[in-house]
C-alpha cells in the first residue's frame, strides 16, 4: 500500500513577502506542500497546526524573535527541524540558534540553487527519521494500541481492512450495530499506521448542538456571532494532517452534510464569519449504524456525500455472526476489569455467553462481566452470577443442534466457525463422550474423528478451552 501522504510539509516564518514568496516557490518545485506565516506569531498560532517536517525562520522577526520562535517550535514539535535565515552580519546569533536546537542556517541572499540544496538534504534526513519511526510503531501499536480481540475469520476479515487502509487517505465508512466496536475499529486505522503521531479527532455527530455544529466543525472568526470574542479552530482544523472520526454521521443534519461535501471535495474549510477559506488535509472516518441505504431512499442523507464517505466500507458483523470470538472476549474483559486477579468461568457459564444473541454486541457483553464481576466472588464466574435475562434464555428448550437462531446466523458466520462451535457445544453437552456426540451430531465415528482432528479439539482439552 502506497503511503499517499508522503508530501514534506514546509513552513516559512518571514516578515517580507519576496523571502516568502521564494522559498514557497522552491519548495513547490520539490513537491512540498508549503505555508507561511508572516511573524511568529502567526506560525505559532496556526503555521505548527499542521506539523511542519521543515519551517525556515527569518532570525529576525518584527516581535517576537526567530530565537525564540525556534525555542517554542522544538519544544512543541521535537521532530520538526528548522533552518534560520539570517542577513549580513549575524552570523554569531545564527550560531547560537544552532546551539537552541537548528538544523542550519543560510544567509540572505541566497541563491534558489542553495536553498534547494539545503531542503533536500534535510529531506533525505527526514525520511530517515520518519521510516524508522513508522517501524517501531506498527510493532508497538499492533500489540497494545487498540486492542481488537478475536480470531473468528469475520473479525480476521476486519483487521485485514485496517491494515489495508491505515496508511491512506482513503475516506472509510465503518458500518456495524450498536456496541460491535466501531470506534475501535477506527482508533486502529489511524493508531495502525503512519497517522499514529498525528492528531485523531473524534466528533460524535449526534450530540453536537444543532446551532453550534458549524462553528464546532469549522471554527468561527472574532465577531461572527454574540459572543465570540476570539477566533476558535474548529475541529476539522484540528485535525489537519490526520484523521478526523465523524461517528453516528447518521445524525448529521442536511445542511452540514451539504457543508460537509464541500469540505471533502475542495479540501477547504470556511469558519463562520470568514469570508476566506483555509486548506485542510485530512482522513475521514464515519461511522453509522444505522441503514444509510433507508435514509438515502427518503432523502435524509445526501446521494452525493454517501459516496464521497464510502470510498472503502468496513463492516464490523454482530457478535451473534461470530461466536466464536466470545470467549476470547470475556477473558479479555476480565483483564479489563479485574486485573492481576485470576477468575475461572465455568463450562455451564460460558455455554449460556455463547448462547446469547447480545443485541448490544461485545458492548453488552463487556457490562455483563462486568456486572458478573462486581456481583460475584472474584473467584469463579458460574450461570448464577450472569444477568437473569442470559439465564432464561437457556431453560426453554434442551438444547437441539444447530439450532433455528444458529440456522440464520449460518448464512454469514463462516461454516468452519459454526461446525467448529457445534462440535465443541454437543461434546460438551455428553460430557466428552464420542459415540453420543457422533450420534447427536447425526454423523458417523470415522467423520466425527476426522473433524476433530481438523478442528484440533480434544475431549480433554475441550474443558480447558471453555473454561480457561
Ligand atoms: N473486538 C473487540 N475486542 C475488544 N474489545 C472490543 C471489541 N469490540 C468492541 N470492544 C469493546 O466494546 C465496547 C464498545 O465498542 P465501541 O465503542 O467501539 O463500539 P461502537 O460500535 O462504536 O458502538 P456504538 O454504535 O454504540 O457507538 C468498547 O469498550 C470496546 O473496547
Ligand atoms: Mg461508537
Amino acid at each position: 500500500m502506497t503511503v499517499e501522504d508522503s508530501r514534506i510539509r514546509l513552513l516559512v516564518v518571514d516578515d517580507e513577502y519576496t523571502i516568502r514568496r521564494l522559498c514557497m516557490t522552491v519548495g513547490g518545485t520539490l513537491g512540498y506542500v508549503c505555508s507561511e506565516a508572516e511573524s511568529a506569531e502567526t506560525a505559532l498560532a496556526q503555521g505548527l497546526a499542521s506539523a511542519p517536517d521543515i519551517v525556515l525562520v527569518d532570525l529576525r522577526l518584527p516581535k517576537l524573535s526567530g530565537a525564540e520562535l525556534l525555542r517554542q517550535i522544538k519544544s512543541r514539535l521535537p521532530s520538526t527541524e528548522v533552518v534560520i535565515m539570517t542577513g549580513h552580519g549575524s552570523i554569531a546569533s545564527a550560531v547560537e540558534a544552532m546551539k537552541l536546537g537548528a538544523y542550519d542556517y543560510i544567509q540572505k541572499p541566497f541563491r534558489v540553487e542553495e536553498l534547494r540544496l539545503l531542503l533536500r538534504r534535510m529531506e533525505e534526513k527526514i525520511r530517515l527519521v520518519q521510516e524508522n519511526r513508522v517501524l517501531r510503531e506498527r510493532v508497538e501499536t499492533d500489540q497494545q494500541l487498540d486492542g481488537i480481540i478475536g480470531e473468528s475469520s469475520k473479525i480476521r476479515e476486519v483487521l485485514q481492512m485496517i491494515g489495508r487502509l491505515k496508511d491512506t487517505w482513503t475516506p472509510v465508512l465503518i458500518r456495524g450495530e450498536s456496541g460491535t466496536g466501531k470506534e475501535l475499529v477506527a482508533r486502529a486505522i489511524h493508531y495502525r499506521g503512519a497517522f499514529a503521531k498525528r492528531p485523531f479527532v473524534t466528533v460524535d455527530c449526534g450530540a453536537l448542538v444543532p446551532t453550534l455544529m458549524e462553528s464546532d466543525l469549522f471554527g468561527y472568526t472574532k465577531g461572527a456571532f454574540t459572543g465570540a470574542a476570539k477566533s476558535k479552530m474548529g475541529l476539522f482544523q484540528a485535525a489537519d494532517g490526520g484523521t478526523i472520526f465523524l461517528d453516528e454521521i447518521g445524525e448529521l443534519p442536511l445542511e452540514l452534510q451539504a457543508k460537509l461535501l464541500r469540505v471533502l471535495q475542495e479540501k477547504e474549510i470556511r469558519p463562520v464569519g470568514s469570508n476566506t477559506n483555509i486548506s485542510v488535509q485530512v482522513r475521514v472516518v464515519a461511522a453509522t449504524n444505522r441503514d444509510l441505504n433507508a435514509a438515502l431512499r427518503d432523502g435524509t442523507f445526501r446521494k452525493d456525500l454517501y459516496y464521497r464517505l464510502n470510498v472503502v466500507s468496513v463492516f464490523i458483523p454482530p457478535l451473534r455472526e461470530r461466536r466464536s470470538d466470545i470467549p476470547m472476549l470475556v477473558h479479555c474483559f476480565l483483564d479489563r476489569h479485574a486485573e492481576g486477579e485470576t477468575i475461572e468461568v465455568t463450562p455451564a457459564a460460558i455455554k449460556l455467553l455463547m448462547h446469547h444473541d447480545w443485541p448490544g454486541n461485545v458492548r453488552e457483553l463487556e457490562n455483563c462481566i462486568s456486572r458478573a464481576l462486581a456481583l460475584g466472588d472474584h473467584r469463579c464466574i458460574d450461570e448464577s452470577d450472569l444477568a437473569p435475562a442470559l439465564r432464561n434464555e437457556n431453560d426453554a428448550p434442551n438444547v437441539q443442534l444447530p439450532t433455528p437462531m444458529e440456522d440464520d446466523a449460518a448464512s454469514t458466520v463462516a461454516l468452519d466457525d459454526l461446525e467448529r462451535l457445534t462440535i465443541q457445544r454437543v461434546f460438551e453437552k455428553v460430557g466428552g463422550n464420542k459415540e453420543k456426540a457422533g450420534e447427536l451430531l447425526g454423523i458417523s465415528r470415522a467423520t466425527l474423528y476426522r473433524k476433530l482432528k481438523r478442528y484440533q479439539i480434544a475431549a480433554s482439552q475441550l474443558k480447558e478451552e471453555t473454561t480457561s
